[in-house]
């Protein structure tokens, strides 16, 4: 019986393996063998015909079920000459093509009108020349069109005003002549004209952008409107301003150090290149990271070896690579519990956090088990895990960005005259919310995945202005252990002494540390003005002790009428979470349960005086 079940599930493996070596898309792979075996480059490749496409070529990205090729990356390769026809074509489901930072010469390649799906195109820094395309409106769904940094000439086609979903466009340093067409582009948020041979002036509807994006051609700026009007925005505001210099000064060393046959020229351009662009560089994630012990050798063979991927989730609609993320402009959020946090913005204007895992306890297999894990929780009140890197030398988790930042910042940031304080109500929406992530992550993994480290810096508001928890899984594969006295040891139950210790009774401990948090105002270990150091729970129980219950209260939620039973019913809700024996201390769920019913009873609260 047992034998026969092996050999049954072996059978079924083995059919199973078949199945899924057959999924690799051949013609998409004869395609792009194809492209590379007809297009001379310096850099070699891993695109091994025997290999599969999907998982292992460097530069690929296919679609879930591996049938066809999504994305084709390869910047800084060393391509010379034009591109081979009717290759890259064949790849009819393409959305992404970069070829950045080459030397490929030639007329646009006018093949790829075959590619209907296409949605970012990178051609940037390579030496094409001849006209644009005069058809755009082939490629509905183009979103970054970059060209810049190349020979193209004649005029820009009327036809780009088709593409409804244009949100950057890069024309700069190229001979382009004649005059500006009137592009009605609404979603355009990027827009870059300046040194080429444009003449006239600018139409009305480009007039929205600054003046900066026409330069260094013969444009009448006559009727050009004074003060300028921010292009969009929201968006606009975010994008990086001096970004782009970084990232040139990156794509620029890049392409030498791809191109220059002879090592010790590159070797020598390289000691240049990182002498004269030090300063700009740290502009850029990879110079941020550079900043810690991380040497500029090792950033970019990193992202040249192909088993050490960018692993994103299912469902995660980013288009960027390893190297777009090191490139991207970034700055610094704050240091967390397990390492920096760093903002990254990238060349399409999506901003997302980057957090560097500093002191990982465990091996490959181990922390992608982990990642894969908490990867796939899909709830509104769980900050979703977009993606994550492991190598030897780095490990990187990437999140959405949130710009109204955490909890932390909310309760505690900037205290005084311009402060918007947080009402009853959002308060409330944050407890709720936090909850319900919890619970959901209590949930996973056959019920036994903890978080681990709740606090309200790992807090933030989602779409609905809900809590929504991050890092949830993180303390198991580290080996931190919180100094002492920090701001983090207050949220830890007393039985954790160790930050892998940590249990489900232990996040609802820490559940009910924020909970006094959001009624309180104050941070779990605060220093009072005689230097005397305060822990929350210690504090809230002697005051509570004495009797001086509204006491405890949030000076800034005294203005609100009529909700001081809410809060110390809230108040006895935190209280049964921070007792000290864990067996004694409620289930999340009715933990959740609790707080629900409160804002159920809720009536809605008015400041009593909207100006004090
Ligand atoms: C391609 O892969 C096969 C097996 O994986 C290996 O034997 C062969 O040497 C590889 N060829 C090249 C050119 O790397
Ligand atoms: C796609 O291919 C990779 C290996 O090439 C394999 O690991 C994966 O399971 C495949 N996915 C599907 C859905 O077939
Ligand atoms: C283009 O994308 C759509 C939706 O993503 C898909 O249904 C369609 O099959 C794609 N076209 C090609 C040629 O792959
Ligand atoms: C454009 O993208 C949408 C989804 O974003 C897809 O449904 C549609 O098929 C695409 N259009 C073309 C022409 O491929
Ligand atoms: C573009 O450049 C080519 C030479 O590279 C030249 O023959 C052609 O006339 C130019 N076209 C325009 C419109 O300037
Ligand atoms: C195009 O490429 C240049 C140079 O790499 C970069 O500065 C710019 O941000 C890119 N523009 C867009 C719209 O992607
Ligand atoms: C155009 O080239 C100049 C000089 O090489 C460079 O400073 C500038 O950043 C380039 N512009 C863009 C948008 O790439
Ligand atoms: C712009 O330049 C073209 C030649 O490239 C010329 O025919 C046209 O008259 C010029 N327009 C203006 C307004 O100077
Ligand atoms: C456009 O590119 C030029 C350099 O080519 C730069 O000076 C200018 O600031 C850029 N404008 C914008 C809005 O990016
Ligand atoms: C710039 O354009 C004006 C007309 O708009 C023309 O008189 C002038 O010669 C042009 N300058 C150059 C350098 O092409």
């Amino acid at each position: 019986m047992g034998g026969l079940r092996v050999l049954f599930s072996s059978v079924f493996l083995v059919s199973l393996a078949f199945i899924q070596g057959n999924a690799d898309p051949v013609e998409e792979k004869r395609a792009l063998l194809d492209f590379v075996n007809n297009f001379p480059h310096s850099r070699s490749l891993n695109w091994n015909e025997s290999s599969p496409v999907c998982h292992y070529w460097t530069g690929v990205t296919c679609s879930k079920d591996n049938s066809s090729v999504l994305a084709v990356r390869l910047p800084g390769v060393g391509f010379k000459g034009p591109i081979p026809p009717n290759t890259i074509s064949r790849l009819s489901a393409l959305q992404i093509l970069s070829l950045r930072s080459n030397a490929i010469t030639g007329h646009f390649p006018s093949d790829i009108a075959n590619l209907r799906n296409l949605s970012f195109l990178y051609l940037q820094f390579n030496k094409f020349s001849g006209p644009l395309p005069s058809d755009f409106s082939v490629w509905k769904n183009l979103t970054i069109v970059n060209l810049s940094n190349n020979g193209f000439n004649g005029s820009i086609p009327s036809s780009i005003s088709n593409l409804n979903q244009l949100a950057g466009l890069n024309l700069a340093n190229n001979s382009l002549s004649g005059e500006i067409p009137d592009l009605n582009l609404p979603r355009l948020q990027v827009l870059n004209l300046s040194n080429n041979d444009l003449n006239g002036s600018v139409p009305k509807s480009l007039q929205r952008f600054s003046r900066s994006v026409f330069s260094g051609n013969n444009i009448s700026f006559e009727n050009f409107p004074a003060k300028v009007p921010p292009a969009l925005p929201s968006s606009s505001a975010s994008y990086p301003k001096h970004g782009s210099t970084g990232r040139l000064s990156e794509a620029a060393f890049l392409g030498i150090i791809v191109a220059g046959g002879v090592l010790g020229i590159v070797a020598f351009a390289f000691l240049i290149l990182v002498c004269c662009f030090r300063r700009k560089r740290e502009d850029s994630l990879s110079g941020k990271l550079q900043k810690g012990e991380m040497s500029p050798e090792k950033v970019i063979s990193r992202s040249q070896d192909a088993n050490n991927k960018l692993v994103f989730f299912e469902g995660c609609s980013y288009a960027f690579d390893l190297e777009d993320l090191l490139r991207a402009s970034a700055e610094v959020l704050g240091k967390g519990t397990f390492g920096m946090a760093y903002k990254a913005i990238l060349e399409d204007a999506t901003a997302v956090v980057v957090k560097r895992l500093k002191e990982v306890s465990v091996g490959k297999r181990d922390f992608e088990q982990q990642m894969e894990l908490v990867g796939s929780i899909r709830h509104e009140n769980v900050l979703e895990l977009k993606a994550y890197y492991y190598s030897k030398d780095e490990k990187l988790i990437v999140y959405d960005y949130y710009s109204q930042g955490s909890v932390s910042a909310l309760l505690h940031g900037k205290r005084g005259e311009d402060r918007t304080p947080l009402d009853w109500d959002a308060r409330l929406r944050i407890a709720i919310g936090a909850a319900r992530g919890i619970a959901c992550i209590h949930s996973e993994n056959g019920g036994k995945l903890v978080h681990g480290n709740i606090k309200s810096s790992n807090i933030f508001l989602n779409s609905r202005s809900y809590g929504c928890v991050s890092d949830a899984g993180l303390t198991t594969i580290m080996s931190a252990l919180a100094p002492p006295i920090s701001r983090a040891s207050g949220y830890r139950a007393p039985e954790v002494t160790d930050t892998r210790k940590a249990a489900q009774p232990s996040d609802v401990y820490s559940f009910g540390v924020v909970l006094l948090e959001l009624l309180t105002g104050k941070s779990p270990i605060h220093t009072t003005a005689g230097d005397e150091i305060v822990h929350l729970v210690r504090w809230v129980h002697s005051v509570v002790r004495e009797e001086w219950t509204a006491e405890v209260f949030d000076l800034e939620l005294m203005r609100y009428p009529n909700i001081e039973e809410e809060m110390v019913e809230m108040l006895q809700i935190a209280m049964s979470c921070v007792v000290r024996m864990p067996d004694q201390r409620p289930k999340i769920m009715d933990v959740l349960k609790m707080i629900e019913n409160v804002q159920r009873r809720d009536t809605g609260n008015q400041p009593s005086s909207v100006n004090k």
